[in-house]
Formats: C-alpha cells, structure tokens, sequence
C-alpha cells in the first residue's frame, strides 16, 4: 500500500471513503478524520478538535460538497474528535446535519455548544439507512474507552470505523499501518482502554464480520492482517488489567518477556519504541547509551554493568529526543514486567500507579 501522498489532498482509501486528516509533525497524537460520500448523502466520521478544523474542513470540500453532508459520526465525547463541531454549524448551519451517536454521549455534547439534532443508535436499533440504501451497522463497546463508545461497520466496502480502538500513538507516522505497528497500539491501549476484558469483549462482537480495512481515530489505516490486529486486541492486558493484576480474573497476554532481567526490560523498551518513534530511530539512539549493544534489528545484545542505571539512561535519553510520550508509551508494561520480576525501575518511571 503507497505510503506517499500529498499532504494538502484528501486520499481516498476505497471506493467513496477518503481520510480527510492534517498531518501535525508536531505531535505523536494524530487524529484521523473521515467522510463516506454515498452519492445523495454524506456522512463525516470525527471531524476533529478546533486546531484541525481549517484544514480538516479544506479536504472535506475536495471530496464532498458541503450540502451533501447530512451526519456527522461521534463514537464518543472526547474533544479531539468533536470539539470542532460547533464550527462545522455556524458553518453550515445547525440543521444541515445530525449527529450521529449514543445516548450516553449526546447528553454530554451540549456542553460543546453543539445545538444540531441527534441521531441515537442506541434508540434506532444500532444501524443508520442512507437515503441511496445503503445501511451503517453500529457495534457497542462500552468503555473501549467510554461508556457510550460504539464502532460502525459499511457492509458495502467492509469498512470498520473503528474510533479510538485500533488506534496508536506513534512518532513514525504512516497513513497505512506498518510492521511494528501493534507494538504503537500496544502502549496506547494499555493507558486509553478500561481492563482485559473490555477490550476482549469488543473484539469478540468483531468476529461475525468481513472486515478488509480498519480506520481507526488514531493512528493508521489498517489493511494488511487485518484478522492478527484484532487477535491481538483480544489477549491484550490493558488499563487495570496490567495496573492491578491480582482484581483478575482475566488477565490477557503477557508482554514479550520471559526471563526476568533488566536486559528482558531493555529489549521490551526496544520493541515498544521501534513502534512509538521507527525502527531507524529507536536503534540508532539505543546504540549511543553507555553499557548497552544492540544489534542492526534492535536485539538487546549485553547490558554490561547496572541494569537499571542503563534502562533509565535509554528511556531519558528517548524523552530528552521524542519528548514525554516516548516513555509513556512504555510505563504500564515496565511496570507490570518489574513487578513481575521484583526489579526495581529507574525514577523516569516512579513506581506509582498513575504517577
Ligand atoms: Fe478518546
Ligand atoms: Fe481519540
């Protein structure tokens, strides 16, 4: 899948679906707004926060003219999602569309200001018929990562707009997914999504469905694996799972560490960071810390002299380089593997939950 576009265009994904995003160089936090243009109708997927919205709304005319657009999709509350929708109603006026989102959702909405009627999927049976026939099928996942969150599958191009889930947070941005891509969703689901069995129980509703891309709120488009993305969400130990294990009883899959050291800790630093910062860069700075060698795919080869001195050094030195997400991105699953292994961790990552 080409990785190269314009980024003053919209791109369409597959026949009649564009992302319609900006691209901040600035941020590993990027959002992905999208519009499905059905002919007669359109509908906007998470328009996004007001920092987007002049750019956001520029792509959005190349694919759809506005009067077209009769939804706009909100899977939950939070403001890098909708926070622009008020702009979008002085813009078109607040009759021109309905928001399209669940109870639980709407009542929060207002305290955006936004006035336009709402569309509750959760009142009209989970699905939203397009005047050209066309019908959207809503999946609920509450708590992935709010109360009201749902997904919404095209049946016509097997699309699952998939909201903050499948998302990722990544300095190595691509607008399709890459190879170290699930290590990126990895250290995003284990702060954003509630526990293990949220997460789990999401994935399960996915299997009934035909799913040849996934476009996520965050993160990439996924197309290549589609099936091992989900497999991977579904044993993945997230939120409170990972922060307090003894609650169980489902406690998911464990990181990629096995043997209990500071090098076992090192190496899953590693991975996570080939996928927070790419592979070039993650190993590249790896291999100027003092007392670490690290080969040419980014193994963990010795750790000579005090483990946890040098896995503090690493992580300082991926913050002083990529800022405060560099090692966010890793903090549950460091935690989780030292408590495991009765280590101590360096103080870039305390020893407090939440902290
Ligand atoms: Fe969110
Ligand atoms: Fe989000």
């Amino acid at each position: 899948m080409a990785d190269t576009f314009d980024p003053s265009r919209s791109v369409e994904i597959c026949p009649g679906i564009s992302w319609v995003g900006v691209t901040d160089e600035k941020t590993p936090f990027k959002c992905n707004p999208y519009v499905l243009d059905d002919g007669e109708e359109a509908v906007l997927f998470e328009p996004g926060s007001t920092l987007y919205y002049a750019g956001v709304r520029e792509k959005v005319l190349q694919s759809v003219a506005a009067k077209k657009i009769r939804y706009i999709l909100l899977s939950h509350q939070d403001p890098d999602l909708c926070a622009s929708v008020p702009f979008w109603e002085e813009a078109m006026g607040a009759d021109q569309f309905q928001i399209v989102t669940h109870s639980r959702t709407a009542v929060l909405l207002r305290h955006y200001g936004i006035k336009s009627k709402v569309y509750h999927v959760d009142q009209n049976d989970w699905v939203l018929s397009l005047r050209g026939g066309r019908v959207l099928k809503f999946v609920f996942t509450p708590w992935c990562h709010c109360p009201g969150t749902f997904m919404t599958y095209d049946d016509k191009t097997r699309t699952l707009f998939s909201g903050d889930v499948f998302g990722a947070l990544t300095y190595d941005w691509k607008l399709y997914s890459g190879d170290h891509y699930t290590e990126a969703m990895r250290g995003f689901h284990e702060d954003y999504m509630a526990s293990t069995p949220h997460l789990k129980s999401a994935m399960i509703q996915l299997d009934p469905l035909r799913i040849d891309r996934i476009v996520p709120q965050h993160g990439s488009v996924i197309v290549r694996n589609v099936a091992d993305h989900v497999r991977f969400l579904k044993g993945l130990r997230c939120g409170l799972t990972l922060m307090q294990p003894e609650i169980g009883p489902e406690r998911g899959e464990s990181p990629k560490i096995s043997k209990g050291g500071y090098r076992d800790l090192i190496a899953l630093v590693l991975e996570r960071e080939m996928g927070v910062v790419g592979k070039e860069q993650a190993i590249e700075t790896a291999k100027g810390i003092l007392g670490l060698e690290v080969d040419e795919r980014g193994n963990a080869l010795a750790v000579k002299g005090d483990g946890k001195e040098i896995l503090g050094r690493l992580l300082l030195k991926y913050h002083e380089r990529f800022g405060s997400w560099a090692v966010l991105n890793c903090k549950m699953s460091l935690r989780a593997a030292a408590r495991e292994y009765g280590l101590e961790l360096p103080k870039i990552i305390g020893d407090k939950e939440g902290k």
